[in-house]
């Protein structure tokens, strides 16, 4: 028998024990032994629970517990996380988490730690939800040099985008039903402004290139500024609003960003909807490959702590070794990249579908030739969709256009 503690009785943490009272004979046969949860460590009480005989407040009870093998930290945030773990696994015990806060930050230092002593940290369910997306990268898609992961990274904005296209609902309306059903963070703005994904495609793209990505550098933008007239406008070219986490290798030169793009039908997270996320993975020898599914709530995010758990209690004092090293990868600026882009300019005499804009001849004159938008039911502006061209030109253009209303980048 391996004894656990779980750290943090929210979401996550009455998910974790809820998986492995569900299905204990596949997931004992699976680990070769019983995994039982010993300890439950929350400030809060819960009168009336099955794990309120195993509840305590102290941490110093399980760091103490020589019985206490796997620790597993659902507490969520740095601190007291990053302090727990790091006892933790200096105490000889194994750690398995769904924080990517923590991982992100102190990723390189505590998979060192656990290295050293034969142990593992473990942080499946810190990306993607109930995905498998951190042990294929650790250990399937090995022979590969990844060229790009493209993600779908954020349940809780892809769920209210999602919802503003199919439904028309309102942001807030969504953003509330996203909390009720548990995909948010605490504070829904680390979701909304994109720096959830941010840790997550940091995390993706650490595993990914081997050195350590600082999520900090990561260009990040995210979805409060998308109104129902940009989905308008998406929806008339066919093409879905999307918040994607992106990194990609250009020979020796490495890009990370975060933003809302629009994504063409042709692509694969077009069709990524509601709380999903999806990851694509580019290899140079393997090609393309996505991993899609549930990507936030209770029991999709505790299914992967839990498999982990089976992973750290198979290799109780083997270390799983991987791949992220904690000398720092220099990103270039996004500035340099190239795309198309969406503009929306205020042109008073763009009521007339029959006429073309009076403001579009100098759209044209500062951009190029260009595509012109008109979304049903949009009136005093027109839509634009540029030729490729850098960000750092594309801003430079943006100075000289009158009526500028806002711009997101296309896929
Ligand atoms: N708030 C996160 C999301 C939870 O919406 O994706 C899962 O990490």
């Amino acid at each position: 028998m391996v004894n656990i503690a779980v750290l943090g009785y929210g979401t996550v943490g009455s998910g974790v024990v809820e998986v492995i009272r569900t299905n204990p004979d596949s997931i004992n046969k699976k680990a070769g032994q019983e995994i039982n949860v010993k300890y439950v460590l929350d400030l809060r009480d819960f009168p009336g629970d099955p794990v309120e005989k195993i509840l305590v407040h102290d941490f110093d009870v399980i760091l103490n517990d020589p019985d206490v093998k796997i620790v597993v930290e659902v507490m969520g945030g740095v601190e007291p996380a990053y302090t727990f773990v790091k006892k933790s696994l200096l105490a000889g015990k194994s750690v398995c988490t769904s924080n990517k806060e923590l991982v992100a930050k102190h990723g390189p230092e505590l998979l060192e730690i656990a290295r050293t002593k034969e142990l593992n940290f473990l942080f499946e369910a810190s990306v993607g939800g109930g995905i498998p997306i951190i042990r294929p990268l650790n250990s399937s898609l090995t022979a590969d040099e990844i060229l790009e992961i493209t993600g779908i990274l954020n349940g809780t904005t892809n769920y209210i985008l999602s919802k503003m296209s199919a439904d028309g609902q309102e942001f807030d309306a969504a953003l509330k039903k996203a909390q009720e059903l548990g995909y948010a963070e605490r504070n829904p703005e680390a979701d909304v402004e994109g720096y959830d994904a941010c840790r997550k495609i940091a995390i993706l793209s650490s595993l990914a290139f081997g050195d350590h990505v600082d999520f900090e550098e990561i260009y990040t933008e995210g979805i409060s500024k998308i109104t129902a007239v940009d989905i308008a406008y998406a929806k008339k070219m066919n093409y879905a609003v999307k918040l994607l986490a992106s990194s990609k290798r250009e020979e020796d030169q490495y890009y990370a960003m975060v933003a809302p793009f629009l994504v063409p039908p042709t692509h694969p997270l077009f069709a990524v909807n509601d709380v999903f996320n999806a990851i694509f993975v580019k290899g140079n020898v393997l090609g393309d490959v996505m991993f899609y599914g549930s990507g936030a709530g209770k029991l999709p995010t505790a299914s992967a702590v839990v498999s982990d758990v089976v992973d750290a209690t198979k290799h109780l004092h083997r270390n799983i070794m991987s791949f992220w090293s904690s000398k720092k990868l220099g990103l270039t600026k996004v500035d340099k990249a190239t795309r198309r882009f969406f503009v929306r300019i205020a042109d008073a005499s763009a009521g007339d579908p029959a006429k073309e804009p009076a403001g579009l001849a100098k759209v044209k004159a500062v951009f190029g030739e260009g595509e012109l938008v008109r979304a049903d039911g949009v009136t005093g502006e027109f839509g634009f969709v540029t030729q490729a061209m850098t960000e750092e030109a594309f801003h430079e253009k943006c100075g000289q256009i009158d009526g500028f209303l806002g711009r997101i980048r296309l896929l």
